[in-house]
């Protein structure tokens, strides 16, 4: 798994600037997707025998690859409707995954029924399943197809979509997806919706890493397939992706382990080399 060190958000370049990518994936059968793959270790049926084939060669080298991952989404519920519970409204998902229940808008809405989600993807099969939503009528949900990269224009469709006023605080989730980027790029991304939302805006940050040789192993089974990168980030590196937000107790520490806004941990930290870390952040006034 590469590893990374950050550098500070006053002098942070974007990585993929230099290397620009398409705004969406090409949809390939024969090829493994991000999205797939995770519907699949999730108990979802969106997905191809491609993908069970790379889900099962995750699973054999991380047994304890799928409850991890239904922590990070247990967590991810915790962490919306508390945001929720704080006066937020509307929600930008950036990478939001293929639908799963429930999905953030259901979630937002058991907290505050009139909760606005625009969810963001690069992967045709994630947005054309999303558009169901909005197809079968539900006029607070927006699909965004784009690249989270691209943070200018992901944030200019979502305001088009009538649902996200950015001069308004506004919930940003990246979850799962920073483990995409290289560190300064992850940075930079934080930094970059951070600062493009109003004060009093939240933050929700999850992603996977694994201590050891379990990181390399891990990544070098998925990095194999050519369709994605995974890179390992340490707490400190998550740290500075947060730098000059004020981080939400009880701060960083695995998803499972954490209830927002209560200092005490949950449980002790599980004895597994593999987390998901997770962190709220509020973009100060
Ligand atoms: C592992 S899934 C996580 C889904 C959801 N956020 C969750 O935590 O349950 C990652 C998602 O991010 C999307 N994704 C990855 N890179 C992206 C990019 N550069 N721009 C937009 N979406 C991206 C993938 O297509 C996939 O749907």
């Amino acid at each position: 798994m590469e590893s990374n060190k950050n550098q500070s958000l006053s002098t942070l370049m974007l990585g993929s600037e230099r290397r620009r990518i398409s705004a969406m994936v090409a949809f390939d059968p024969g090829s493994p997707s991000i999205a797939r793959v995770y519907d699949y270790l999730l108990g979802g049926k969106d997905n191809f025998a491609v993908d069970r084939e790379l889900a099962a060669k995750l699973m054999k080298i991380y047994p304890p690859v799928r409850q991890t991952l239904r922590e990070s989404r247990a967590f991810l519920r915790r962490a919306i409707n508390w945001t929720a519970g704080q006066g937020i409204g509307q929600f930008i998902d950036l990478g939001a995954g293929l639908p799963t229940s429930p999905n953030i808008h259901e979630t937002a809405r058991q907290t505050n029924p009139w909760a606005t989600v625009a969810y963001v993807d690069n992967d045709p099969i994630v947005i054309s399943h999303l558009s169901a939503l909005v197809a079968a009528g539900d006029e607070r949900v927006a699909v965004v197809p784009g690249d989270l990269h691209d943070t200018e224009a992901v944030l200019s469709a979502a305001k088009l979509t009538g649902l996200i006023d950015t001069s308004r605080p506004v919930c940003m989730v990246l979850a799962l997806v920073l483990h995409f980027c290289d560190g300064p790029t992850a940075a930079a991304l934080v930094h970059r919706y951070a600062t493009a939302v109003a004060p009093g805006s939240y933050v929700i940050v999850t992603f996977g890493r694994a201590d050891g040789t379990l990181a390399d192993r891990f990544a070098g089974t998925y990095n194999r397939r050519g369709f994605a990168t995974m890179y390992n980030h340490s707490p400190d590196d998550f740290a500075e992706f947060l730098d000059g937000l004020e981080i939400v107790p009880p701060g960083i520490a695995e998803a499972c382990q954490i209830m927002p806004g209560h200092q005490a941990l949950l449980i002790p930290p599980p004895a597994k080399d593999g987390q998901v870390l997770a962190a709220i952040a509020r973009v100060p006034e």
